[in-house]
């Protein structure tokens, strides 16, 4: 397990995106333990189509695994959550699984049933903020196989995308290959409701963070005086998902004292879309190779592989 000192860092990067006009909640901050089971049950809400076609995705290149790398690897999970997904692509030629990932208790809980069902496999937790250089252990299989699912390549925001993309390449080294899990642009309708479930737990997921304010860094808010909001924005291709507020309030960050207008929204959530033109434009410009793609028969989502 890493060093990473969150709680600084939440409200360090608070400040100042709150200091600004526009304000901004980065996405890695929904993740506490109960973000990341807020986010479990998204993943199984009907209007949240990304886990279950990435699944069939995935089952379909399990079988060519061997056939593509040979034997003797070690998969790197970039934001491995509930390692479900990984379960699917893991046989007896993985001798290592590091999964990386900002929810430390969660990746505690998911790493020890992991290791249940998978008893030979050396597994290494790793807490971090994986957008940084990480070195890996020097005792690991030479082939690395890295694996950035769940469409988050679509979360970042100010094109920071490159720069994740460039800096896993310099994580894995040299000969690795990086599976890239990416959504696809498709119907407005799909894509909404995708963002704003029936049963209500991507609002949940988004109001968490009002409660972690409260928990870790004592803001006193109140999660009614907040609405979840969300939007498909054409222009940039991108879901925004935000916090509304309902009233003219104010609190603190660190004694220093923060404004919000009844109306005013603070954007939690950035999801862009992608078409496999664009996607191949910017792995290519972040060091990059699409050595293949694999898509859904409505080419709804799409996992590429990059080298
Ligand atoms: C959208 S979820 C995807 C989870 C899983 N890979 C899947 O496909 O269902 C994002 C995951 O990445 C983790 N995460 C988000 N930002 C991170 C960051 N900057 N560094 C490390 N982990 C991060 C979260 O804790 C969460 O487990």
């Amino acid at each position: 397990m890493g060093n990473l000192n969150i709680k600084e860092s939440f409200e360090k990067e608070l400040i100042v995106n709150f200091s600004r006009k526009y304000k901004i909640i980065p996405s890695k901050f929904h993740y506490d333990l109960k973000g990341s089971k807020y986010f479990e049950k998204i993943t199984k809400a009907k209007e949240y189509y990304i886990t279950r076609i990435e699944k069939e995705i995935l089952k379909k290149i399990a079988p060519k695994i061997y056939s593509m790398f040979g034997g003797a690897l070690t998969f790197v999970e970039f934001g491995s959550g509930s390692v479900e997904k990984i379960k699917i692509l893991l046989n007896n030629q993985v001798k290592f699984y590091i999964p990386l990932d900002i929810s430390f208790n969660f990746i505690k809980e998911s790493s020890k049933k992991l290791i249940k069902s998978f008893s030979e496999l050396k597994i290494v937790p790793t807490y971090c903020d994986y957008t940084q250089y990480l070195g890996l252990p020097k005792n690991i299989s030479k082939t690395k196989i890295g694996f950035f699912l769940g469409s988050s390549i679509g979360n970042f925001y100010n094109l920071e995308e490159k720069k994740f993309l460039k800096n896993a390449k310099k994580t894995l080294g040299s000969n690795s290959f990086l599976f890239v899990g990416v959504d696809l642009i498709k119907n407005i309708k799909v894509l909404k409701k995708a963002y704003n479930d029936s049963s209500g737990f991507a609002a949940q997921f988004n109001l968490n963070l009002i409660t972690r304010m409260n928990n870790e860094l004592k803001t006193k808010l109140k999660q009614k005086d907040f609405k979840y909001v969300s939007s498909f924005n054409k222009k940039s291709g991108c879901i925004q998902c935000f916090l509304l507020s309902k009233k003219n309030q104010t609190f603190y960050l660190n004694k220093r004292k923060f404004f919000l207008k009844k109306g005013e929204k603070i954007q939690t959530e950035t999801s862009k879309k992608f078409t496999f033109k664009t996607f191949s434009k910017l792995a290519g410009s972040s060091g990059w190779k699409v050595s293949n793609y694999w898509y859904d028969k409505k080419k709804c989502y799409s996992i590429f592989l990059l080298k």
